[in-house]
């Protein structure tokens, strides 16, 4: 294919110095609040809802936000539930709201309690099985919207196979962590300097598959630590300086006691807020909404955000963010506001 209008440059150019100011306005248009009433009612006839995706209209770009229920499968197992195994080229954080099983995440068995996570590295294969009587539900981000705008977005799932793209390249393909195989070990010839900065990027998806094996994988909710920051009581819980191979997404959750409220920070990282537990009031910007458990919030880019508990309970926020993408991008400012009175 060839281009058969060029375009002045100036048009173009004007395009893109417009597109910050643009983009602010879009981010202000956008929606924040997703009222978990609304998903509870959509979970009764549907086996999954999603609350923030672009394709929704909100204007986080980098990941989303869905609720998957796990119901009975009809002929085997009365007592279980499953989804069917599949893997993807984005990252997931999975943490389980209710119910019991265990997860296959690259062959290996996790089992699972509500309160626990599961950081599902980039193309493993995985398989989720309740083992409780009532359904098991699950709340999970992914940087889906992310693989999507750079064009590298793939789900292979087994109900599916006729759109596989890899896995039909045989076992060996069914079995690697990266797209395509990664059998290419570092072949320097040791002449020189380029020869050996080639080798290494041939060498990197070799390497890459073995460091996303040795990333740690599950996180019980009994082992979260929650600890005073300028943000209030936070619990580290997905993050790659612990250990776990996520590039781009990072998880943590926060904690406000009753009658106090977090700090206010903003920065330039897309952020979906899950409400765990409790209520209160979250301000976004200039607006507020009134918040309880099973609510959603999706912050859009720099716009400050806060909590306030107004409850009797502790007040607990699921927070999943692209941080670490950003980070790498070098895009990494964040302003701190009023701290927490914790
Ligand atoms: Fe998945
Ligand atoms: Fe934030």
């Amino acid at each position: 294919m060839s281009i058969s209008h060029p375009v002045p440059n100036d048009k173009l150019y004007l395009e893109q110095v417009k597109y910050g100011k643009d983009e602010q306005q879009r981010r202000k248009e956008s929606p924040i609040f997703v009222s978990g009433d609304e998903v509870a009612k959509l979970l009764e006839t549907n086996r999954g809802v999603y609350m923030v995706d672009p394709r929704l209209g909100f204007n986080n770009r980098t990941h989303r936000l869905f609720v998957s229920k796990h119901v009975p499968t009809e002929t085997q197992d009365q007592l279980q539930w499953k989804t069917l195994g599949h893997r993807h080229t984005v990252e997931a954080v999975i943490h389980w709201l209710a119910g019991k099983g265990y997860s296959i995440v690259d062959g290996v068995r996790y089992d699972w309690e509500a309160g626990d996570f599961i950081n599902v590295p980039v193309f493993a294969w995985h398989r989720h099985v309740a083992l409780s009587k009532e359904p098991a539900l699950h709340v999970a981000s992914t940087t889906g919207p992310l693989y999507m705008g750079i064009g590298q977005a793939v789900y292979e799932d087994e109900r599916y196979p006729e759109y596989w793209i890899y896995a039909q390249q045989g076992e060996d393909a069914l079995r690697t962590l990266i797209p395509g195989g990664a059998v290419m070990e570092a072949e320097d010839d040791g002449h020189s300097e380029a020869s050996r900065l080639y080798a290494e990027q041939v060498a990197f998806a070799y390497n890459e598959e073995h460091r996303r094996r040795a990333g740690r994988v599950l996180v019980k909710g009994s082992e979260l630590k929650f600890e005073s920051t300028a943000m209030g009581n936070l619990a580290y819980v997905v993050d790659s300086r612990l250990g776990f191979h996520a590039k781009a997404l990072a998880t943590v959750v926060a904690e406000i006691p009753p009658g106090k409220r977090s700090g206010a920070h903003r920065h330039l990282y897309d952020e979906i807020d899950y409400v765990l537990a409790g209520s209160g009031r979250c301000i976004v910007d200039d607006q507020s909404f009134e918040i309880k458990k099973g609510d959603t919030l999706a912050i859009p880019v720099f716009a400050w955000h806060q909590y306030f508990n107004t409850g009797d309970a502790p007040l607990r926020i699921l927070a999943h963010s692209t941080r670490p993408m950003l980070e790498n991008l070098g895009l990494v400012l964040t302003h701190q506001g009023e701290h927490a009175d914790h």
